[in-house]
């Protein structure tokens, strides 16, 4: 009987296949990070092919690394970058273009035109999101308008669209030979294009952005017996080992973090910060900057919702450190950096590259650091880098209590961010709520194993998922209000700067 559970998770900048027992314990994993391809200022892409060679990879070195076979794995779950837009040729797997990452600005005119034109508050109403770049719908527009011939080849079938768990999908179950064209609710609801109430594409969303239905994918549950076919065994895994779950990475990391109750909430600290609180099965419209999302949808179950504060630069920022600015040698240097000093010496960091998100969703805001004096060294660059990560998860915790009314009395956190102490604990300091971080960190691909697991009865029910979460390491606040009030003030000038500079 095979005893464990296989997950693909397609993030930003690395894949990685994971695979987790019966009580939700890593057994083995491998990871490759891909090509981050930056063409123009704004502009960000990813190549498909070799994202999919890279998943091709990691699915044989994770098994090898845990001495298993496929044929050990009873299912395997998919979890993705969400938004990033890849369209393809079905008749070869051949992309027509790079993918277009969440991340790229390019489609600000696009995004803007859809509110000058009155089309953003049916997109909002409908979609549950604000005209953006973030979102596929206006990347494949920009593909459609600007690759030679790409209209015609989607009217025909011939040129077909998928989130990047849909493109793994595809290619794992077959690709031009009969592979799968298939997403889940909580990817399509990343598009613009899909209804949250009837779960499917709408032809009035379709026709503002001049979409062909003909090149979407079918919209499944995100967990599924057999919605999503299997593995083709001449493929990597040499086994047809059955796909049952599929979802984007923060959903995924609501489901890894057992937050199946309306009213809980977690924060992922990756390339960005992504908040989700569930609000189960009703449909919460903010009034605060956040988005209405699909959390997730378990077979024939009433689909989950959730509100979200996405947050497109947090740990990216870090990074920018190390390789544009060069003052630290790797990423967990920075916790070392920020440590040689006590606090940020009046100098605070908004690190609004890709403009920002939640809730100012301001693509013409640029990066800012600001307060600066001769005093100021790397440290104060550093920690005001930690503390914008934190202050940025405050300004959407504030939105979201806001529309929703709950009142977070404890962060539940994870991603590669929240191995940096120093970090979580400005992050207990900024927010006054204890931060707490789970055993399994890995929340994404535990996520999307969880959904795939369920799927096929390996797990019986949420409640039994629920029993496998256990807290490694708790934060608790130790600034006093004044200072809490004080840092924040700051930060809100320092927002004001980066959305002033396009007046300017
Ligand atoms: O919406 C974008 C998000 O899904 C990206 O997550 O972890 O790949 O940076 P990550």
């Amino acid at each position: 009987m095979p005893e464990f559970v296989g997950a693909v998770d397609q993030g930003t900048t690395s894949t990685r296949f994971m695979i987790f027992d019966h009580s939700g314990n890593e057994v083995a994993r491998d990871q490759l990070e891909h090509r981050q391809i930056l063409p123009r200022a704004g502009w960000v892409e990813h190549d498909p092919v070799e994202i999919w060679e890279r998943t091709n990879t990691v699915m044989q070195n994770a098994l090898r690394n845990g001495g298993l076979s496929a044929t050990d794995l009873v299912a395997i779950g998919i979890t993705n970058q969400r938004e990033t837009t890849v369209v393809w040729d079905p008749r070869t797997g051949r992309p027509y273009h790079n993918a277009i990452v969440w991340q790229d600005t390019r489609t600000d005119t696009i995004a803007s035109a859809l509110e000058r034109d009155g089309h953003g508050d049916v997109i909002r109403r409908k979609a549950g999101l604000p005209p953006a770049t973030y979102f596929s719908g206006g990347k494949i527009k920009w593909l459609l308008e600007n690759v030679d011939g790409l209209r015609e080849a989607a009217e025909s079938g011939n040129a077909v669209f998928g989130t990047t768990d849909c493109w793994v999908l595809w290619n794992l179950t077959g690709g031009p030979d009969g592979g799968i064209h298939a997403t889940d609710v909580t990817n399509a609801s990343r598009t613009m294009l899909m209804d949250l109430e009837s779960l499917d594409w709408d032809d009035e969303l379709l026709g503002i952005f001049g979409i062909p239905r003909a090149m979407l994918p079918t919209i499944n549950p995100s967990s599924h017996p057999e919605a999503f076919g299997k593995a083709r065994s001449s493929r990597p895994l040499r086994a047809a080992v059955p796909i049952t779950g599929v979802l984007g990475d923060q959903q995924a990391a609501t489901v890894g973090q057992v937050c199946f109750t309306p009213g809980e909430a977690k924060n992922t600290y990756g390339t960005g910060n992504f908040l989700l609180l569930n609000t189960g099965t009703e449909l919460v419209r903010s009034k605060s900057g956040l988005l209405t999302t699909v959390c997730y949808r378990f077979g024939d179950e009433p689909a989950v919702y959730a509100l979200e504060g996405s947050i497109a630069v947090t740990g990216a920022a870090v990074q920018w450190l190390r390789d544009q600015l060069k003052i630290i040698a790797a990423a967990a240097d920075s916790e070392r950096l920020a440590a040689t000093v006590d606090d940020n010496g009046g100098c605070y960091f908004v690190p609004a590259f890709s403009g920002l998100f939640a809730p100012y969703w301001r693509s013409d805001a640029r990066g800012a650091i600001v307060g600066l004096t001769r005093f100021n060294d790397g440290g104060h660059i550093a920690r005001a880098t930690l503390e914008s990560i934190c202050y940025q998860s405050r300004d959407v915790a504030e939105a979201m209590e806001k529309d929703s009314g709950v009142h977070l009395d404890v962060l539940k956190v994870d991603g590669g961010v929240t191995a940096n102490e120093l970090c979580m604990q400005i992050q207990a300091d900024v927010l006054g709520v204890p931060v707490s971080r789970p055993v399994v960190a890995e929340t994404t691909a535990l996520g999307a194993a969880y959904a795939a697991g369920l799927a096929t009865g390996f797990w019986q029910s949420t409640d039994e998922l629920r029993t496998h979460w256990q807290e490694s390491k708790r934060w608790e606040p130790r600034w006093s209000e004044e200072q809490r009030r004080t840092g924040y003030d700051g930060w809100k000038k320092a927002v004001q700067r980066t959305l002033d500079w396009v007046k300017v």
